[in-house]
């Protein structure tokens, strides 16, 4: 343990913006201030570091942003902090205005940048998992994650009604790059019929099995809910084998970027608010290089390293509890 005490925090969201990032931005310019520690703002993450986009964050400007989606302070990506003389010169930029510490708000790209900032210059940075994926290890849940479920899931909803008047099949494609969290938990709060989730493939002929068992047993309108990383192919690719091989016309919505965005649930929020607090008290509890994360409604702290390597994955129970309830 050594005796940093943060002087200045650099604050930065990184990789795809997520709903809560913002109300995690709060709780962290807050709690710091809280401490008379001040806060600057890195506009759009890496990128930033390195055209010394820096902005003083108030305790006071952070009023009315609770609510609101994206990211005030931006986010992306930034390919040039793959390299090592860029790093180096984000190290710099950081000093030169007396940034001593970082606190980063995003999924495992970012972290691996942030862990590389701690290995090659032993610049303290400590992590909140922010992504709709939830893909992290290390938290029960990633900010965004609720909202971007909670959005699906209204559209699933509004779909069924179509499905349902039409006697129609449709496949829903929802995010999650290599990910199948959103796909089972919106399946079954959704009541989808298959879950097309990359770590439970199932087969095509699988699908066509079931759907022909609902038709005989007289349900005529199903909706798979697909996650955007399922292999080989994607939802049309779905659509076009299931044409093939038996003639059926599934109608096709990919949900897109309509999950990323919009006002986070209370949820995200309190999840949001707990994560930027720790993250404060992590740096003045003389953690320099790790993530905060909520397991089991406690506040825990993992190493960078197992975050970003150590897997995560969704429980088989949901494909399960979907196939047995789908039974008509
Ligand atoms: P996420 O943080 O949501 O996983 P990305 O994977 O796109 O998003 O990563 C966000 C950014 O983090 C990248 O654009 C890059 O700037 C930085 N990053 C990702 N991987 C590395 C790496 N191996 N080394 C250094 N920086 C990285
Ligand atoms: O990682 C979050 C995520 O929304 C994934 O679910 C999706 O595959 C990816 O980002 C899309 O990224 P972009 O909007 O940058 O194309």
């Amino acid at each position: 343990m050594s005796s940093f005490r943060p002087e200045k925090i650099g604050l930065y969201a990184s990789g795809g913006d997520a709903p809560g990032m913002n109300a995690a931005i709060r709780a962290v310019v807050r709690s710091a201030s809280a401490h008379q520690i001040p806060v600057v703002g890195i506009i759009s993450g890496y990128s930033g570091m390195l055209s010394k986009k820096f902005v003083d964050l108030s305790s006071r400007s952070m009023g009315n942003i609770i609510q609101r989606g994206g990211s005030i302070l931006k986010a992306g990506r930034c390919p040039e902090f793959h390299k090592k003389e860029h790093r180096k010169k984000a190290v710099e930029n950081l000093r030169m205005v007396g940034i001593d510490s970082l606190i980063c708000i995003g999924g495992d790209g970012s972290f691996t940048g942030a862990l590389a900032l701690w290995n090659e210059h032993k610049f303290p940075c400590i992590g909140i998992p922010g992504t709709i994926d939830n893909d992290i290890y290390g938290t029960d849940t990633t900010v965004g994650f609720d909202t971007a479920v909670n959005t699906a899931l209204d559209a699933i909803d509004k779909i069924r009604d179509t499905a349902s008047s039409h006697d129609r099949l449709f496949i829903v494609e929802v995010m999650g790059r290599n990910s199948g969290y959103i796909a089972l938990n919106v399946g079954v709060a959704g009541g989808a019929e298959e879950i097309f989730a990359p770590e439970y493939p199932i087969t095509t002929d699988h699908v066509v099995r079931k759907i022909k068992e609902s038709h005989e047993k007289g349900k005529l309108s199903s909706i798979l809910v697909m996650a955007e990383g399922q292999k080989p192919g994607r939802a049309y690719d779905l659509a076009e084998a299931l044409r093939k091989k038996c003639g059926l016309d599934a109608k096709v919505c990919i949900l897109g970027h309509i999950q990323r965005g919009g006002s986070p649930t209370a949820n995200d929020r309190i999840l949001a608010s707990y994560l930027g607090h720790a993250s404060v008290e992590a740096l003045l509890n003389f953690k320099q290089s790790c993530m905060v994360g909520m397991v089991n409604g406690k506040v825990i702290q993992t190493s960078f390293d197992d975050a970003i390597h150590k897997e995560k994955k969704p429980s088989r129970d949901l494909l399960d509890l979907c196939e047995i309830l789908a039974m008509s």
